[in-house]
């Protein structure tokens, strides 16, 4: 499903961010990356949504080589993705019904399967009630689910998680875990970056450890630290 041959990235101003990294996610897993801040998790996700390009190496999606794609091809790479980050980053103008039905209208989707879909990932993500608030007049916890039900409305393979409960206190962060491992049993792969050592450590799964831009750990079912 994902496979890195040999990716590396450095940054202009220098920083090796990423050196050969080799990496291989099979469909239906569900991946932490864990490592101090700085190792390089949030540049292994920004490679994947292709929002940076590795220095060098081979990067697959689906069975597909993305490493060198032109700009217009971006957009159906970015289809086999949804994303969840740290801060929401939702539009503070748009209602939680609107800002999930915009990433649907973005790829052209009928309106008919609009008005069909929304209401089922409000319901999943327990939000039925908020379709018609605005952000700003949700918690946190509450912003973080508009955000997941965006990142799945389009029925995306992949989940991409960037410290999903960064932002939030531990029982809302559990509550997030609970709708990503529902995710997952529905067939969804996800890979989520965290620093949440509670979490790691509780809910069990694969383990890929970066340090200074490197694997040093890869482990099935690993805890937080080594
Ligand atoms: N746009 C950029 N330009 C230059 N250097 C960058 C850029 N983004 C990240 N870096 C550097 O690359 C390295 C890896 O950063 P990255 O954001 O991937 O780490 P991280 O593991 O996500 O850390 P954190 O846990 O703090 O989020 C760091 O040394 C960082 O300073
Ligand atoms: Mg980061």
């Amino acid at each position: 499903m994902i496979k890195l041959v040999n990716i590396s990235k450095e940054y202009k101003s220098g920083v090796k961010a990423l050196t050969d990294i080799n990496l291989h996610i099979h469909k239906g897993e569900f991946v932490y990356i864990v490592g101090e801040s700085g190792a390089g998790k949030s540049t292994l996700i920004k490679l994947l949504l292709k929002e940076e390009a590795p220095t060098s190496g081979e990067m697959y999606i689906n069975g597909v080589n993305v490493t060198k794609v032109n700009n217009r091809r971006i957009p159906y790479i970015r289809r086999n993705l949804g994303v969840v980050f740290q801060d929401f980053r939702l539009l503070n103008n748009k209602t939680v019904y609107e800002n999930i039905a915009f990433a649907m209208e973005i790829l052209g989707a009928d309106p008919k399967d609009i008005r069909r879909r929304v209401p089922v990932v409000l319901n999943r993500v327990d939000l039925s009630r908020k379709s018609s608030s605005f952000p700003e007049q949700l918690s946190g916890g509450e912003q973080q689910r508009v955000s997941i039900a965006r990142a799945i409305v389009n029925n995306p393979p992949i989940l991409l998680a960037d410290e999903p409960t960064g932002n939030l206190d531990p029982d809302n962060g559990l509550e997030i875990m609970k709708i990503l491992n529902d995710i997952n049993a529905r067939g969804t792969t996800v890979i989520m970056a965290t620093h949440a050592k509670e979490i790691v450590d509780n809910l069990r799964r694969r383990v890929i450890q970066l340090k200074d831009g490197v694997i040093v750990r890869d482990q099935k079912r690993g805890g937080y630290d080594e």
